[in-house]
């Protein structure tokens, strides 16, 4: 009997070495572990020995049994990844790639809103958020925009009824901001605004602006032009040129008009910059004693600037994207393209 139990221990020990595949080491499995199998022959030929050779020989096939469950546990994990394929095989194939699950993106405005948060978040700019829903004396009148003035017709509006309307710009927040708070003020205040403007390529009846305002003692126009060039350098990249065109806003004065160097044609001339290498993004100015007098603040002591730009028109430049209805129609070859 010992002799047998030896003999098997080292013809098993051959055939494990030859084993390829998990089907051939679930073969040997069977033929040694299984219910008729090797070793249950040697268990069920037991009784048949002498008295005392039994406890020996039991011990010896338990000895043997062991070491073939250490030989089988030993060999699967090697032979995993080749075997699992087939079919029937039972085991999992851990090396498999994964179902990818469709992740969704942000849609490019709120990449774009991000992105201006966190730049002027680093140059200390908490946002402000207004209504969009306003009163005509926050999108007018506080804003030295009076009943009859001729400006008003540049910021043409959605009225709800005689005095409520869809703000028709984000410089609302700028009074609704001051009335609360006392200076130093330094915010950004992103949101929708309404025009009644017929909508094609470049014009949309609901579009996004930016508004900021800085309110403090000593504030000046220089400071306006480094606030606006980092952001600039920031937002499109440190080779982009931006000139200040003296313009008109009622509630700022002076005020200008902000273009930046086309960022399509890098300045040289195409049909987005009409051309002139050049794209206007902004309005800014200094913020007019008027509209300090509307909120209750020290016109002598106090100075700021503000300014209002497009989201769309910046997006729109940065990405190069030539159609404003691309951001409102939902189509996914579009919006799944900005990673
Ligand atoms: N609210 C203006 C518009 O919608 C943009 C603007 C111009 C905002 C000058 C400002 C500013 O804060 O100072 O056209």
């Amino acid at each position: 009997m010992d002799q047998k139990i030896a003999e098997i221990g080292s013809q098993l020990q051959k055939e494990f070495e030859a084993v390829k595949s998990a089907e051939e080491l679930e073969q040997l499995r069977i033929k040694y572990m299984g219910r008729k199998g090797v070793v249950n022959d040697l268990v069920k030929s037991i009784p048949t020995l002498p008295v005392e050779q039994r406890k020996t020989a039991g011990q010896l096939i338990n000895k043997l049994k062991n070491d073939i469950n250490g030989k089988l546990n030993n060999k699967k994990p090697a032979e995993e990844s080749v075997t699992t394929k087939k079919k029937g095989a039972g085991l999992f194939d851990v090396t498999l790639p994964g179902k990818s699950i469709p992740l969704g993106n942000k849609h490019p405005l709120v990449k774009t809103l991000d992105e201006i948060k966190e730049i002027f978040g680093k140059l200390g700019f908490e946002v402000e958020y207004g209504r969009e829903i306003e009163l005509e004396y926050y999108n007018f009148d506080a804003l030295n925009i009076p009943a009859n003035h001729a400006s008003r017709v540049d910021f043409d509006t959605f009225y709800i009824s005689d005095k409520a309307l869809l703000r028709s710009q984000t410089s609302t927040v700028q009074i609704r901001t001051m009335e609360k708070r006392k200076p130093p003020i330094r915010i950004i205040a992103p949101g929708k605004v309404f025009r009644p403007d017929t909508v094609d390529a470049r014009h949309s009846f609901m579009f996004h602006q930016m508004e900021g305002l800085i309110v403090d003692e000593t504030v000046n126009f220089g400071d306006l032009k480094a606030v606006l060039h980092l952001f600039a350098k920031a937002y499109f990249g440190s080779d982009i040129k931006m000139r200040f065109r003296p313009s008109f806003f009622p509630f700022t004065e002076p005020s200008a008009e902000v273009d930046i160097s086309c960022s399509i044609c890098k300045g040289k001339g195409c049909s987005v910059c009409s051309y002139s290498g050049w794209v206007e993004i902004l309005g800014a100015g200094m913020v007019d004693p008027n509209v300090f007098k509307a909120v209750g603040y020290d016109e002598e002591k106090y100075t700021g600037f503000a300014f209002g730009m497009g989201v769309e028109r910046i997006t729109m430049l940065k990405y190069g994207i030539n159609d404003v209805r691309l951001f409102f129609e939902n189509d996914i070859r579009f919006l799944s393209q900005f990673k």
